[in-house]
């Protein structure tokens, strides 16, 4: 049988955890080569070492996705190295520190939309032309929240850079829906990361509390959300363009 993602490569930002990981994992399983990236190089190469071990093909390559610079050269690395691009997942992202809007500090809004926000564009801006020369259907999948659908309270920052994550994905849609480059966004709710491990800090009974909020009664893991991610990414997708789609348990519909 040929796998879904055969002679595909494809690359995942913030691949060296959580939902990142997982897509690279369970894209290299499912034949794609794959060009791990995140701005931590030893969480990133591990995710690489699983993959081989597993018979598949990886590359890291480290980049910060808020600086530009990092990102041209870190996405023509990795091209170099596989010789073409097919697909993209832009999840690298930060949380940030939970506040009410007008206690934030300048420095925390500002790092929080530089890679949340401004680090989805810089991918997309190096990916696209890549992209575009390849005469085979292409895919974007930008890692947005249910923060990017509806408002959150102590958390304006993060909240707004995933709110523009769709408004990005949707613009580009549009703009090359007719150049073989689909371009859609995953909009998961609270899933068990180090991102939520981190937050949990803080407040020891975050997950407890989340979790009562969705109506399945859990939080997502990383896996359901990397299938979808998959699913937007393959041919079975091929007429879903610009759509953010929620992956949430049920709370966005309430
Ligand atoms: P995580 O903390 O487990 O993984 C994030 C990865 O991104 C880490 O490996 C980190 O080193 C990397 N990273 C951070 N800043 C970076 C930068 N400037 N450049 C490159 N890499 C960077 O987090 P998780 O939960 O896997 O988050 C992935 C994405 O999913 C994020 O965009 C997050 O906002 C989004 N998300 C997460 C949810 C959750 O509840 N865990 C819910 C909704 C969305």
């Amino acid at each position: 049988m040929t796998s879904k993602f055969a002679e595909k490569v494809v690359l995942v930002t913030g691949a060296g955890s959580g939902i990142g990981r997982q897509t690279a994992i369970t894209f290299a399983k499912d034949g794609a080569k794959v060009i791990v990236s995140d701005i931590n190089a030893n969480a990133g190469q591990t995710t690489v070492d699983e993959i081989i071990a597993n018979g598949a093909n990886a590359i890291f390559v480290q980049m910060d996705v808020s600086k530009s610079e990092e990102v041209k050269s870190g996405i023509a690395r990795g091209i170099q190295y596989f010789g073409r691009l097919d697909c993209a997942v832009n999840n690298a992202g930060i949380g940030g520190r939970l506040a009410p809007t007008a206690d934030i500090h300048t420095a925390d809004w500002d790092k929080v939309l530089a890679v949340n926000l401004t680090g989805v564009w810089n991918c997309m801006k190096y990916e696209i032309p890549h992209m575009l020369k390849l005469e085979s259907q292409c895919a974007i999948v930008n890692v947005s929240s249910i923060a990017g659908l509806v408002g959150m309270k102590r958390n304006a920052p993060y909240t707004a850079s995933k709110h523009g994550v769709i408004g990005l994905t949707k613009s580009a849609a549009l703009e090359y829906a007719n150049n073989n480059l689909r371009i859609n966004a995953v909009c998961p709710a609270f899933t068990d990361t180090a991102m939520l491990d981190e937050m949990s800090i803080e407040k020891p009974d975050l997950k407890e509390k989340l979790h009562q909020g969705i109506p399945m009664n859990r939080l997502g893991n990383p896996q359901e959300i990397a299938d979808a991610i998959l699913y937007l990414c393959s041919d079975k997708a091929s007429f879903i363009t610009g759509h953010a789609m929620p992956l949430d348990g049920g709370l966005s519909i309430q």
